[in-house]
């Protein structure tokens, strides 16, 4: 799975199917380490993050079953610590901290891994949960923490807005005494359906997707079964995909509405765009691109997880374009990759300027991140040769069965 082989100059035509949601489906499993009681959750998407999620939680010591859905019984959980072999793999890893000190009043973890894209730092999830009470100390690369009794409700400000943060502070405050605020929370769709989960299990949650989050704590959770939102991020790709190779996709079991930012700049770009209650169709057959100058932002502005994509758009597209990246540093890595099929780029502090070409040239390249992977793999199907596809493990961290789904749309993908 490490290696892929793309014969490119392909239009992507057809019909896909959306997983559920990467990002919303790990807080999830890790907020069932809340509830004593069953959990059932459906739409949970194939992906190696996930199976890594999985394993942490049977590590401590949580019992789960799968067949269409995954059965997850938390109540035999009797370890607090995650080692470094299971923590240093996913960033969401973290969000065992918040529920374990909910729970069980301590924990101890390695310092999460993840994709490498800048710093990520983890100060704003510690100075949350210390204001709601918890003490931390971190000591070669392990946080060790404990609360003395419930976590007290409080009103926090966030410095920065973080999806991470946003929802550490909320898993610990949904057990808390007390009412907690969360101001200048992060509003993505994954927030609110964590919320959701979380609601549904007996907390006590408002305004999620909203700036401010209030949560009233309660003593318990009960158990209950949740469906994963829809993944915009792979929505989006297979659509930057279609608009690329001047294709024609319809995405199912998806979500519009989680997509706005992401349609309109399509449509200024030239694609032909309907929606209805759960797809969205993009028509681009005849028509190359024109670039587009566009800056990440928190939801609801044109997600981090995107930029990579539009960055493809604009290299293969008419005139100059540019991206300007608000959210990481460092999240360029894959643009030599695509200097080496040709694109002409110029990268100057956190902005990308592509100088649009009509086509790219297939050549080795090197996958280094999730979303830059999928970026060069799309890259691949138009390129006018063969390219082979290195280090694409990233890819499949991510994306649901990325490759099979291309194939079906006209692409000529083999794993090596
Ligand atoms: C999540 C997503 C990731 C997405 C990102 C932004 C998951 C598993 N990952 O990542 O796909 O790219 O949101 O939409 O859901 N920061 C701090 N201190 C902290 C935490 C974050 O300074 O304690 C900074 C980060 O360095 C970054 C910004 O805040 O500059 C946003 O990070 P955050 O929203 O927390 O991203 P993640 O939760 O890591």
């Amino acid at each position: 799975m490490n290696k892929l082989c793309i014969q490119g100059n392909k239009h992507l035509n057809g019909n896909v199917i959306i997983s559920g949601s990467k990002n919303a489906a790990l807080p999830i499993l890790f907020m069932t380490i809340l509830t004593e009681e069953k959990i059932k959750i459906s739409n949970v998407p194939n992906l190696t993050d996930i199976q890594i999620a999985l394993k942490l939680l049977i590590h401590l010591g949580a019992k789960i079953k799968k067949d269409k859905i995954l059965h997850i019984d938390t109540s035999s959980i009797n370890i607090f610590c995650a080692p470094y072999y299971l923590i240093n793999k996913i960033r969401a890893s973290i969000w065992t901290l918040g529920p374990l000190l909910a729970r069980f009043r301590k924990a101890k973890i390695f310092l999460p891994g993840g994709c490498k894209i800048g710093s990520r730092p983890i100060d704003l999830h510690i100075h949350g949960l210390t204001q709601l009470g918890a003490t931390i100390n971190i000591n070669k690369n392990y946080i060790n923490a404990h609360v003395k009794g419930r976590f007290q409700g409080k009103y926090i400000f966030m410095e920065k807005i973080s999806v991470g943060a946003t929802i550490t502070i909320m898993s610990a405050a949904t057990l808390a005494e007390g009412l907690t605020i969360i101001d200048n929370a992060a509003c993505e769709p994954e927030i609110i359906d964590t919320a959701k989960f979380l609601n549904s299990i007996g907390a006590n949650i408002t305004g999620a997707g909203s700036k401010k989050i209030y949560i009233h704590g309660v003593l318990k959770l009960k158990g209950g079964t949740h469906k994963i939102i829809p993944d915009r991020i792979e929505t989006g790709t297979f659509l930057i995909g279609a608009t690329i190779s001047k294709g024609y996709i319809i995405c199912h079991k998806t979500e519009p509405k989680h997509l706005t930012n992401v349609l309109i700049h399509l449509s200024k770009s030239g694609a032909k765009i309907t929606t209805g209650k759960d797809w969205i169709k993009l028509d681009m057959r005849g028509k190359r691109p024109k670039s587009l100058n566009i800056k990440t932002a928190p939801y609801p502005g044109l997600p981090t997880d995107m930029q990579s994509q539009f960055t493809l758009l604009n290299i293969i597209s008419t005139g100059v374009g540019s991206i300007t990246e608000t959210i990481f540093e460092n999240r360029f890595i894959y643009a030599s990759e695509l200097i080496k099929m040709g694109a002409k780029i110029k990268i100057k502090n956190n902005t990308i300027t592509s100088f649009g070409i009509p086509k790219l040239i297939s050549s080795d390249v090197l996958c280094s991140d999730l979303r830059g992977s999928a970026t060069l793999i799309l890259a691949s199907c138009i390129a006018i040769g063969v390219t082979i596809v290195n280090h694409a493990h990233h890819l499949f961290r991510g994306y649901d069965s990325f490759p099979d789904k291309l194939n079906k749309l006209g692409a000529d993908i083999k794993i090596i």
